[in-house]
Protein backbone atom coordinates (compact mmCIF):
# COMPACT_ATOMS: atom_id res chain seq x y z
CA UNK A 1 0.00 0.00 0.00
CA UNK A 2 1.37 3.41 -0.89
CA UNK A 3 2.26 5.57 1.96
CA UNK A 4 -0.45 7.79 1.31
CA UNK A 5 -3.23 4.96 0.76
CA UNK A 6 -2.01 4.19 4.22
CA UNK A 7 -2.40 8.37 5.44
CA UNK A 8 -6.19 7.80 4.37
CA UNK A 9 -6.98 4.90 6.00
CA UNK A 10 -5.76 5.56 9.09
CA UNK A 11 -7.75 9.37 8.81
CA UNK A 12 -10.74 7.22 7.96
CA UNK A 13 -10.06 4.94 10.55
CA UNK A 14 -9.67 7.59 13.61
CA UNK A 15 -12.68 9.28 12.37
CA UNK A 16 -14.41 6.45 12.50
CA UNK A 17 -13.49 5.42 15.21
CA UNK A 18 -14.67 9.28 16.82
CA UNK A 19 -17.46 9.22 15.29
CA UNK A 20 -18.42 6.02 17.18
CA UNK A 21 -17.76 7.60 20.51
CA UNK A 22 -20.07 10.22 19.81
CA UNK A 23 -22.58 8.04 18.03
CA UNK A 24 -22.31 5.76 22.08
CA UNK A 25 -22.74 8.92 23.57
CA UNK A 26 -25.21 10.16 22.04
CA UNK A 27 -27.61 6.85 22.32
CA UNK A 28 -26.57 7.13 26.04
CA UNK A 29 -27.90 10.66 26.13
CA UNK A 30 -30.61 10.39 24.71
CA UNK A 31 -32.51 7.47 25.86
CA UNK A 32 -31.73 9.25 29.09
CA UNK A 33 -33.17 12.64 28.04
CA UNK A 34 -36.32 10.94 25.77
CA UNK A 35 -37.44 8.90 28.55
CA UNK A 36 -40.20 10.95 29.53
CA UNK A 37 -40.83 12.40 26.11
CA UNK A 38 -44.16 11.65 24.04
CA UNK A 39 -42.57 10.01 20.50
CA UNK A 40 -42.66 12.96 18.18
CA UNK A 41 -40.34 15.26 20.09
CA UNK A 42 -37.92 12.02 20.52
CA UNK A 43 -37.77 12.43 16.79
CA UNK A 44 -36.72 15.60 16.71
CA UNK A 45 -34.69 15.59 19.24
CA UNK A 46 -32.64 12.33 17.62
CA UNK A 47 -32.54 14.21 14.29
CA UNK A 48 -31.00 17.03 15.88
CA UNK A 49 -28.67 15.02 17.60
CA UNK A 50 -27.12 13.46 14.74
CA UNK A 51 -26.70 16.68 12.93
CA UNK A 52 -24.63 17.69 15.92
CA UNK A 53 -22.30 14.50 15.90
CA UNK A 54 -21.67 14.47 12.29
CA UNK A 55 -20.54 18.08 12.30
CA UNK A 56 -17.56 16.83 14.27
CA UNK A 57 -15.05 19.99 14.01
CA UNK A 58 -11.33 19.44 13.57
CA UNK A 59 -9.37 21.71 16.02
CA UNK A 60 -5.84 21.81 14.43
CA UNK A 61 -2.58 22.68 16.32
CA UNK A 62 0.06 24.21 14.10
CA UNK A 63 3.19 25.02 15.14
CA UNK A 64 6.82 26.00 14.26
CA UNK A 65 9.19 24.64 16.68
CA UNK A 66 12.78 24.62 17.34
CA UNK A 67 14.67 20.87 17.40
CA UNK A 68 14.84 21.97 21.60
CA UNK A 69 11.34 22.41 21.40
CA UNK A 70 11.02 26.34 21.73
CA UNK A 71 8.15 28.62 19.87
CA UNK A 72 10.11 31.60 20.59
CA UNK A 73 12.65 33.09 22.34
CA UNK A 74 11.02 35.80 23.80
CA UNK A 75 6.97 36.89 24.07
CA UNK A 76 7.40 39.71 21.73
CA UNK A 77 9.36 37.65 18.87
CA UNK A 78 7.45 37.06 15.47
CA UNK A 79 7.89 33.78 14.42
CA UNK A 80 8.79 34.73 10.65
CA UNK A 81 12.44 35.85 11.70
CA UNK A 82 13.61 32.47 12.49
CA UNK A 83 11.79 30.01 10.42
CA UNK A 84 12.19 28.66 7.03
CA UNK A 85 10.57 30.23 3.97
CA UNK A 86 8.86 26.53 3.13
CA UNK A 87 7.25 26.76 6.39
CA UNK A 88 5.60 30.46 5.96
CA UNK A 89 4.45 29.02 2.86
CA UNK A 90 2.97 26.12 3.89
CA UNK A 91 1.86 27.94 7.06
CA UNK A 92 -0.28 30.96 4.76
CA UNK A 93 -1.51 28.24 2.26
CA UNK A 94 -3.13 25.56 5.25
CA UNK A 95 -4.32 28.01 6.88
CA UNK A 96 -6.14 29.60 4.25
CA UNK A 97 -7.73 26.32 3.66
CA UNK A 98 -8.73 26.05 6.95
CA UNK A 99 -10.62 29.44 6.97
CA UNK A 100 -10.03 30.33 11.13
CA UNK A 101 -7.32 30.53 13.08
CA UNK A 102 -7.12 31.51 16.66
CA UNK A 103 -4.15 33.10 18.38
CA UNK A 104 -3.60 34.77 21.83
CA UNK A 105 -2.96 38.46 22.53
CA UNK A 106 0.76 38.44 22.45
CA UNK A 107 1.38 36.60 19.27
CA UNK A 108 -1.34 38.96 17.51
CA UNK A 109 0.48 41.73 18.60
CA UNK A 110 3.85 40.13 17.11
CA UNK A 111 1.60 39.74 13.74
CA UNK A 112 0.48 43.29 14.19
CA UNK A 113 -2.59 42.61 11.65
CA UNK A 114 -4.86 40.03 11.08
CA UNK A 115 -3.42 37.27 8.47
CA UNK A 116 -5.60 37.82 5.04
CA UNK A 117 -8.28 35.14 3.76
CA UNK A 118 -8.47 33.98 6.89
CA UNK A 119 -10.87 34.87 9.80
CA UNK A 120 -8.52 35.34 12.84
CA UNK A 121 -9.92 35.10 16.38
CA UNK A 122 -7.89 36.66 18.94
CA UNK A 123 -8.07 35.41 22.75
CA UNK A 124 -7.53 38.28 25.58
CA UNK A 125 -9.19 38.65 29.07
CA UNK A 126 -10.67 42.36 27.86
CA UNK A 127 -12.37 41.55 24.37
CA UNK A 128 -14.79 43.80 24.56
CA UNK A 129 -13.44 47.42 23.70
CA UNK A 130 -11.28 45.57 20.92
CA UNK A 131 -14.12 43.79 18.99
CA UNK A 132 -15.77 47.65 18.34
CA UNK A 133 -13.22 48.30 15.36
CA UNK A 134 -15.11 47.89 12.55
CA UNK A 135 -12.09 48.17 9.96
CA UNK A 136 -10.87 44.94 10.43
CA UNK A 137 -13.83 42.31 9.23
CA UNK A 138 -11.76 39.27 10.06
CA UNK A 139 -10.79 39.75 13.18
CA UNK A 140 -12.70 39.59 16.30
CA UNK A 141 -11.54 39.51 20.07
CA UNK A 142 -12.73 36.76 22.50
CA UNK A 143 -12.32 35.41 25.82
CA UNK A 144 -14.67 32.59 25.55
CA UNK A 145 -14.04 29.37 27.34
CA UNK A 146 -12.50 27.18 24.38
CA UNK A 147 -15.41 24.15 24.09
CA UNK A 148 -17.78 27.62 23.61
CA UNK A 149 -16.00 28.80 20.98
CA UNK A 150 -15.35 25.61 18.92
CA UNK A 151 -19.20 24.98 19.35
CA UNK A 152 -19.86 28.69 18.40
CA UNK A 153 -17.49 28.30 15.23
CA UNK A 154 -19.53 24.86 14.39
CA UNK A 155 -22.65 26.75 14.46
CA UNK A 156 -21.30 29.46 12.07
CA UNK A 157 -20.46 26.71 9.35
CA UNK A 158 -16.71 25.81 9.93
CA UNK A 159 -15.27 22.18 9.98
CA UNK A 160 -12.03 23.02 10.93
CA UNK A 161 -9.97 25.43 12.93
CA UNK A 162 -6.38 26.59 13.17
CA UNK A 163 -5.06 26.97 16.93
CA UNK A 164 -2.19 28.85 15.99
CA UNK A 165 -0.95 29.80 19.45
CA UNK A 166 1.06 31.04 21.38
CA UNK A 167 2.07 28.92 24.31
CA UNK A 168 -0.84 29.93 26.57
CA UNK A 169 -3.43 29.07 23.80
CA UNK A 170 -2.20 25.65 22.44
CA UNK A 171 -2.01 24.43 26.63
CA UNK A 172 -5.48 26.30 26.75
CA UNK A 173 -6.90 24.01 24.01
CA UNK A 174 -4.67 21.06 24.88
CA UNK A 175 -6.36 21.19 28.32
CA UNK A 176 -10.00 21.63 26.97
CA UNK A 177 -8.84 18.40 25.22
CA UNK A 178 -10.35 19.85 22.51
CA UNK A 179 -6.97 19.36 19.92
CA UNK A 180 -7.99 16.15 17.46
CA UNK A 181 -4.68 16.65 15.23
CA UNK A 182 -1.73 18.62 15.32
CA UNK A 183 0.55 20.09 12.17
CA UNK A 184 4.76 20.54 13.92
CA UNK A 185 6.79 22.25 11.89
CA UNK A 186 10.68 20.93 13.20
CA UNK A 187 13.03 23.86 12.45
CA UNK A 188 17.02 22.94 12.63
CA UNK A 189 17.95 25.54 14.78
CA UNK A 190 18.44 25.84 18.87
CA UNK A 191 16.89 28.37 21.48
CA UNK A 192 18.12 27.13 24.12
CA UNK A 193 16.00 29.02 26.33
CA UNK A 194 12.06 30.69 25.26
CA UNK A 195 8.77 29.99 25.42
CA UNK A 196 8.01 26.31 24.94
CA UNK A 197 4.99 25.00 23.24
CA UNK A 198 3.37 24.17 26.50
CA UNK A 199 3.46 26.43 29.66
CA UNK A 200 1.14 24.30 31.63
CA UNK A 201 1.31 20.65 32.59
CA UNK A 202 -0.96 18.38 30.07
CA UNK A 203 -2.27 14.73 30.79
CA UNK A 204 -0.66 12.37 28.74
CA UNK A 205 -2.29 12.33 24.73
CA UNK A 206 -1.71 9.35 22.88
CA UNK A 207 -0.64 10.77 19.65
CA UNK A 208 -0.52 8.88 15.93
CA UNK A 209 2.24 9.98 13.53
CA UNK A 210 0.37 10.52 9.96
CA UNK A 211 3.36 11.48 8.01
CA UNK A 212 6.36 13.12 7.99
CA UNK A 213 8.62 14.93 5.18
CA UNK A 214 11.11 17.52 4.61
CA UNK A 215 9.47 20.85 4.21
CA UNK A 216 11.87 22.86 1.37
CA UNK A 217 15.47 23.01 1.18
CA UNK A 218 16.48 24.46 4.24
CA UNK A 219 16.50 21.58 6.53
CA UNK A 220 12.90 21.36 7.72
CA UNK A 221 10.54 18.85 8.61
CA UNK A 222 6.86 18.68 8.66
CA UNK A 223 4.94 16.17 10.92
CA UNK A 224 1.41 15.19 11.37
CA UNK A 225 0.04 14.01 14.50
CA UNK A 226 -4.05 12.39 15.33
CA UNK A 227 -3.98 13.20 18.80
CA UNK A 228 -5.94 10.76 21.20
CA UNK A 229 -7.62 12.11 24.68
N1 LIG B 1 6.57 29.19 16.56
C1 LIG B 1 5.26 29.23 16.43
O1 LIG B 1 4.63 28.45 15.70
C2 LIG B 1 4.49 30.25 17.20
C3 LIG B 1 3.10 30.33 17.03
C4 LIG B 1 2.40 31.29 17.76
C5 LIG B 1 3.08 32.14 18.61
N2 LIG B 1 4.42 32.04 18.75
C6 LIG B 1 5.13 32.91 19.67
O2 LIG B 1 4.62 32.73 20.98
C7 LIG B 1 4.84 33.95 21.70
C8 LIG B 1 3.56 34.34 22.42
O3 LIG B 1 3.11 33.26 23.23
P1 LIG B 1 2.47 33.55 24.67
O4 LIG B 1 2.14 32.25 25.28
O5 LIG B 1 3.36 34.50 25.39
O6 LIG B 1 1.16 34.40 24.34
P2 LIG B 1 -0.19 34.11 23.54
O7 LIG B 1 -0.66 32.75 23.83
O8 LIG B 1 0.01 34.49 22.12
O9 LIG B 1 -1.14 35.22 24.18
C9 LIG B 1 -1.36 35.27 25.57
C10 LIG B 1 -2.50 36.24 25.82
O10 LIG B 1 -3.72 35.68 25.32
C11 LIG B 1 -4.78 36.04 26.18
N3 LIG B 1 -5.34 34.83 26.77
C12 LIG B 1 -4.72 33.67 27.07
N4 LIG B 1 -5.58 32.79 27.61
C13 LIG B 1 -6.77 33.41 27.68
C14 LIG B 1 -8.06 33.04 28.14
N5 LIG B 1 -8.31 31.83 28.66
N6 LIG B 1 -9.06 33.94 28.05
C15 LIG B 1 -8.85 35.16 27.52
N7 LIG B 1 -7.65 35.58 27.07
C16 LIG B 1 -6.62 34.72 27.14
C17 LIG B 1 -4.23 36.97 27.23
O11 LIG B 1 -4.32 38.28 26.66
P3 LIG B 1 -4.61 39.61 27.56
O12 LIG B 1 -3.30 39.91 28.22
O13 LIG B 1 -5.04 40.65 26.57
O14 LIG B 1 -5.68 39.24 28.54
C18 LIG B 1 -2.77 36.54 27.29
O15 LIG B 1 -1.90 37.53 27.78
C19 LIG B 1 5.28 35.00 20.69
O16 LIG B 1 6.68 35.13 20.73
C20 LIG B 1 4.90 34.38 19.36
O17 LIG B 1 5.70 34.80 18.29
C21 LIG B 1 5.15 31.12 18.05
Amino acid sequence: MSSKARHLASETSVRFARFLVSAFRFTQTSLEMTANLPSVCKFNYHVLTINVILSHMEVILIAAITADGFIAQSQDQVSTIWTSKADRAWFAQKTREIGVVVMGKNTYKTIGRPLPGRHNIVYTSNPDIKNRDPQMENLEFTNLDPTNLIKDLELRGYTQVAICGGASIYTLFMQAKLITKMFLTIEPVFFGQGIKLFNNNLTSNKLQLLSSQKLGDEGAILVQYNLFQ
